[in-house]
């Protein structure tokens, strides 16, 4: 069965970009993303390549390229499901916030109401592909609701987590480690498997398309995202005794990187980990396990989160100490919102908790991020509702101009590694600042003496503060 037509529900950080890269490189498959929210479709649709929804180093020039040819952005979900031979459901699966499962369970109504939708509209046989990040299972959930609509239309499910990372995105789907599409194990599921293992072999070599049954598809992509995120908080444990005794966080991740059983990658220690996929994989992964009665499983998984909470107090609590035990009524500068470089998105960054902890102790918060938007940051404080929407606004302010921000602050926090903090005029900046003028590098990315010689007192994440 050769593909022609798929449709994409979702055009979020997963939907819009895998679909610009299948558009892309399949120019005979018409391909349509649609989302509910309008003003995501328009931003999809807008001519100003600078207002797309997502920002990721490159996407402008292959939408540019598709968008129009055979890529389509459109709210009109029915009319793309109908026409299409295979939709891709890329929607939100954010951890619950309520009722059974609470802050741990993946909520899957949006998924819910995807296969409800596909339900209700299908007229011929389709291939629905599960795209989003979902807890094990999650497949025969949708084909259990698919299969009792009643009309006499036939769906085969199949699994194909994404791997792209954010900001890499478009070289992580050029180039993909691997493909993963778990399927059936029926003559029908393999057709469907087949269908869009041919998709992807118009760019990806065959080698690296695996395919395996649905249910180790789905576990896999949550147990790349535990074991990437248990490295992460591997390091930031060690940064601490780094700390203490002495060491270099950044000479033990080389040295230990050199191992080949190691290898060198996710070993860089931080503020903690942030992004939408790692804490929510995990807690999906600590919930299953509990289901099961696994409990000495579910706590192993679950102490890397718990780490990755201490690692952001620490940071603020180290910031407090320095500036004297009271941060009340001072100025600090956040350099970078974003949970990491090269991507707009906010989602479970460190940033959010280490704000939330300083404006707790009455700071006064300028915050500095190249791509992130104002109102999104506030949408970041506002949720947490510790404070009021206008509390926040009278603390926390966001400046367009990185030198501005630093103007007669205390101290500057680096929560994002973005490159450009590394060339700007770090004596301009010490010069307009408060002092002691202390510098809190979150992401050891700038160079200690250059900084100690300008007369900073520089504190990096696991290899300490001046004088130490
Ligand atoms: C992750 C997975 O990498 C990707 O395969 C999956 O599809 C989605 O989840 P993403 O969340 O976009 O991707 O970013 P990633 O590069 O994995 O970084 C996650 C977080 O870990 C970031 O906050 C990053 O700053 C942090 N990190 C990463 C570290 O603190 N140290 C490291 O060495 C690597
Ligand atoms: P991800 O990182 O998984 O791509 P996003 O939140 O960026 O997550 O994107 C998910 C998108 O899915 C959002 O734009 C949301 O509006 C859209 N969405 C959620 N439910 C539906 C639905 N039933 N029909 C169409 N779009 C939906």
């Amino acid at each position: 069965m050769s593909i022609k037509n798929i449709c994409c529900i979702g055009a979020g950080y997963v939907g819009g970009p895998t679909m610009a890269i299948i558009a892309q490189q399949c120019p005979h498959i018409k391909v349509t993303v649609v989302d509910l929210n309008e003003k995501r479709i328009a931003d999809w649709n807008d001519d100003n390549l600078d207002n797309l929804p997502v920002f990721e180093p490159g996407l402008d020039a292959i939408v540019k390229e598709a968008r129009g040819r055979n890529l389509f952005f459109s709210t009109e979900v029915d009319k793309a499901i109908d026409e299409a031979e295979m939709i891709f459901i890329s929607v939100n699966t954010p951890t619950k916030t309520y009722g059974k499962g609470k802050g741990m369970a993946a909520d899957l109504k949006y998924i819910e109401l995807c296969a409800r939708q596909i339900a209700r509209v299908s007229k011929q046989n389709k291939i629905v592909v599960e795209k989003s990040t979902l807890p094990v299972r999650t497949a025969s959930a949708i084909k259990s609701i698919l299969d009792h609509t009643g009309n006499d239309v036939k769906f085969e499910i199949l699994s194909n987590p994404e791997f792209l990372a954010e900001g890499t995105a478009v070289t992580d789907l050029l180039k993909p480690d691997r493909v993963l599409i778990g399927g059936d194990t029926t003559p029908e599921g393999d057709m469907a498997a087949k269908a869009l293992v041919d998709i992807y072999a118009n760019w990806v070599p065959k080698e690296r398309i695996l395919t395996t049954n649905v249910w180790s598809s789905e576990l896999s992509k949550l147990t790349a995202n535990a074991f990437l995120a248990q490295r992460v908080s591997s390091i930031n444990a060690m940064s601490e005794i780094c700390e203490e005794t002495g060491a270099d966080v950044n000479e033990v991740s080389k040295a230990i990187g050199m191992d080949s059983r190691i290898g060198s990658k996710f070993l860089k220690a931080s503020v903690g980990f942030g992004g939408s996929c790692f804490q929510k994989d995990i807690f999906n992964l600590v919930y299953i396990a509990k289901s099961y009665g696994l409990n000495e499983v579910a706590d192993y998984w679950e102490q890397v989160i718990l780490m990755n909470e201490y690692q952001k107090e620490r940071f603020t609590n180290k910031l407090i100490t320095t500036l004297y035990n009271t941060v009340s009524d001072k100025k600090i500068t956040f350099f970078g919102w974003a949970f990491k470089k090269d991507t707009n998105d906010t989602r479970e960054s460190a940033a959010i908790k280490v704000a939330d902890n300083l404006l707790n102790e009455q700071a006064k918060i300028s915050v500095y991020d190249p791509k992130v938007k104002v109102n999104q940051i506030y949408a970041d404080l506002d949720y947490l509702k510790t404070r009021t929407s206008a509390e926040n606004k009278a603390l926390l302010t966001v400046e367009s101009d990185p030198y501005v921000a630093c103007e007669n602050s205390h101290s500057i926090a680096i929560l994002t590694e973005w490159d450009e903090f590394k060339t700007y005029d770090w004596q301009k900046i010490y010069d307009h600042m408060l002092k002691p003028a202390v510098v809190f590098d979150g992401r050891s990315l700038l160079e200690r003496k250059k900084l100690e010689e300008i007369g900073f007192i520089y504190y990096s994440i696991g290899s300490g503060i001046t004088g130490n």
